[in-house]
């Protein structure tokens, strides 16, 4: 085990003795450019408990850490936040390790681990807000259901007021700085939203919910310590506001206009189309994906008011690159969107009619006809593809602040 990792204290009673993953670039099927960390947290309590765990391959870094800091054998309890196998990956093997007074996980967590893992010590499922003793501290833990998975809880230690969130306010965000006020805030919120849009959007009226539900319980975190990312421990209304803002979607004035293209065709119908959307006074992202990847496309939704989709048919079908994007985002979930469907064809041109069908399927409200050229657009088509930025932008600002 290496003397090189240590544990890091976030408060009073509370260190962080996880794992940073500088190379991981996959997520599940988001681009992680930036990396991530697993989070895994000590409480110094009469009860030494550990809040979660960390990916299989970074149990060495993460045993070093607890190392540490105390004997391994000396931890009584460990707590299950989030079955998930970024996080649980290693608990069996700790579990083993450690012979624990006791594990617990929510009811749906003590069901999940036991279809992934052979673990052969009891593990005791709380209820909704019920409290554990650690002796001079207590946790209580809320169910966070869909949060991101059905097995997912809150831990809230009280005195100390650390929040152990697992995945919720967390971001893929690799650092050697381990507290959210030592990043710049650009990176914050950029990294965090791109991790509300990929991971967490689907649930985001649950989230809305869930919100409510810490404010009325009163509770008043000091330390908001996530599963993966920086802790935050000042200015946590930086982060609760972030929240409640990307689970709202409220409608943004830009619009993103994300295409494919064969031979430059649907590039030139794009282009017009930003033209058009600037010229009327809304803000635009051109994103051709064979510069931007699907999370890419995700993290920019979030914020804007309007998806332009655009392919050429290809085979009687959407431009594959598109299908892919178009797959992913329906899975999230977007609401509230307005969007519009462009693209050139050679013979049949299927493709904005697919696509047409799969923007509605999805629930957003399309602005104008579908605008497709066949072969090469000339100045009255590169017109209406204007026409339709015009119109699309013209929605966006009609938008209430
Ligand atoms: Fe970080 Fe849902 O696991």
């Amino acid at each position: 085990m290496s003397a090189s990792f240590k544990a890091v204290k976030i408060s009073d009673r509370v260190y962080w003795v996880g794992a940073v993953d500088w190379a991981i670039r996959d997520f599940h099927g988001y681009s992680t450019d930036r990396g991530t960390t697993y989070n895994a947290y000590l409480i110094m309590a009469d009860k030494i408990t550990l809040v979660d765990t960390v990916k299989a391959p970074f149990r060495d870094e993460f045993l070093a850490r607890v190392s540490s800091l105390v004997d391994p054998a000396t931890i009584s309890y460990i707590i299950s936040n989030h079955a998930e196998m970024d996080h649980s990956g290693c608990l069996a093997e700790t579990i083993e390790a450690v012979r624990p007074e006791k594990v617990f996980a929510s009811s749906m967590g003590v069901q999940a681990l036991a279809e992934h893992f052979r673990i052969d010590q009891e593990i005791t499922a709380v209820k909704d807000g019920e409290s554990l003793s650690l002796g001079d501290r207590q946790l209580t833990f809320t169910e966070t259901r869909m949060v991101h998975w059905p097995d997912s809880m809150f831990s809230y230690l009280s005195d100390d007021n650390v929040l152990f969130s697992q995945d919720g306010f967390g971001m893929h965000l690799a650092s050697a700085e381990r507290f959210a006020d030592e990043i710049p805030d650009d990176v914050l919120e950029f990294e965090g939203s791109r991790y509300f849009a990929n991971i967490l959007l689907p649930f985001a009226p649950r989230i809305e919910k869930l919100l409510e539900k810490v404010s009325d319980l009163g509770i008043t975190p000091e330390v908001i310590a996530p599963d993966h990312g920086p802790v935050w421990r000042d200015d946590l209304a930086k982060i609760l506001e972030y929240y409640s803002r990307w689970s709202a979607q409220k409608r943004g004035k830009k619009a993103i206009i994300v295409y494919e293209t064969m031979w430059g065709s649907t590039d030139k119908m794009a282009r017009a189309i930003a033209e058009g959307v600037v010229a009327g006074g809304a803000e635009v992202k051109l994103m051709p994906l064979k510069a931007y990847h699907r999370s890419d496309v995700a993290g920019e939704l979030l914020n804007a008011g309007a998806l332009i989709v655009g392919s050429p048919t290809l085979n009687n079908n959407i431009y594959p690159s598109v299908v892919d994007v178009m797959t992913y985002l329906k899975g999230l979930k977007p609401a509230n969107k307005i969007g519009a469907v462009f693209g050139s064809y050679g013979w049949s041109g299927e493709a904005t009619l697919h696509l047409k069908k799969m923007l509605e399927g999805m629930g957003i409200e399309l602005v104008g006809d579908i605008l497709k050229v066949k072969f090469v657009p000339g100045d009255d088509t590169l017109e209406k593809c204007y026409s339709l930025g015009e119109e699309v932008a013209a929605r966006l600002l009609k938008e209430k602040d």
